[in-house]
């Protein structure tokens, strides 16, 4: 049923990053920035066979856009396109959401290349985890990266998500069967820090 998921759609701000869900005017954009960052994405995401080009095609757009909807639809998810300056820059999931006694959802994100190392997908990560432990009614959140990447572990690491867990032979990407480290945070985690983005605003400050 449409607008039954809990905090679903939202658009968050912080700055020049914005998180909104997606659009199907996005098609250009994303299929450019994706096709821009084959060799950047690509050892670091699971995706279907076929050729780079036409996975990420605007055609193929139509295609992630409608299963996209039809997940957040059924409060399953929540897939955020990440802006900068108002442009299409990247992308942040809060996915495979479970309730009841769970309430958790395990994140995924990347951003272009050419806007790497300023603390966009940091920022976008704290938004969407208060929004997820506020009106998305969460209890905890999960992010799971492979040992080599260290970028990703330094985002998680910087905002103070707890390393929790090693999974061996994790996940099929690029080829083959990938160990990860797991790392999350309960909302109990941020709260006294008065969220996470007041979190990382603080660190921002600190650190210049
Ligand atoms: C991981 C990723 C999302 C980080 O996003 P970001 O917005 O660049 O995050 P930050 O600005 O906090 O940079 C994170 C780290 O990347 C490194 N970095 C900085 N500039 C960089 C650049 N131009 N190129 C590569 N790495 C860079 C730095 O180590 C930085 O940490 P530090 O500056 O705090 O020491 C991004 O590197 C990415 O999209 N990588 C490819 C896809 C991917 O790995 N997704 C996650 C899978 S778990």
């Amino acid at each position: 049923m449409l607008g039954a998921a809990p905090g679903w759609p939202v658009v968050l701000v912080d700055g020049p990053v914005l998180l909104r869900p997606y659009r199907r005017s996005d098609a250009a954009a994303w299929s450019e920035v994706r096709r821009a960052n084959q060799a950047w994405l690509g050892p670091w995401e699971s995706s279907p066979p076929g050729p780079w080009a036409d996975l990420n095609s605007p055609a193929a757009y139509r295609y992630v856009h409608r299963d996209q909807r039809r997940s957040a639809r059924r409060g399953e998810s929540m897939p955020f396109a990440v802006c900068l300056n108002g442009q299409l820059v990247g992308h942040l999931n809060l996915g495979n959401i479970v309730r009841r006694a769970f309430c958790s959802a395990y994140v995924g994100y990347w951003v272009d290349s050419r806007v790497a190392g300023k603390g966009v997908i940091p920022t976008a990560l704290a938004l969407a985890v208060d929004h997820a432990f506020g009106p998305g009614g969460l209890h905890r959140v999960e992010v799971n990266i492979r040992p080599e990447n260290k970028p990703s572990r330094r985002v998680v690491e910087k905002l103070g998500f707890r390393e929790e867990a090693y999974h061996p032979r994790y996940m099929h990407i690029d080829g083959a069967w990938r160990d990860h480290i797991g790392y999350a945070l309960t909302s109990e985690e941020v709260a006294t820090d008065g969220g996470l983005l007041a979190r990382w605003h603080r660190l921002r400050a600190a650190t210049g």
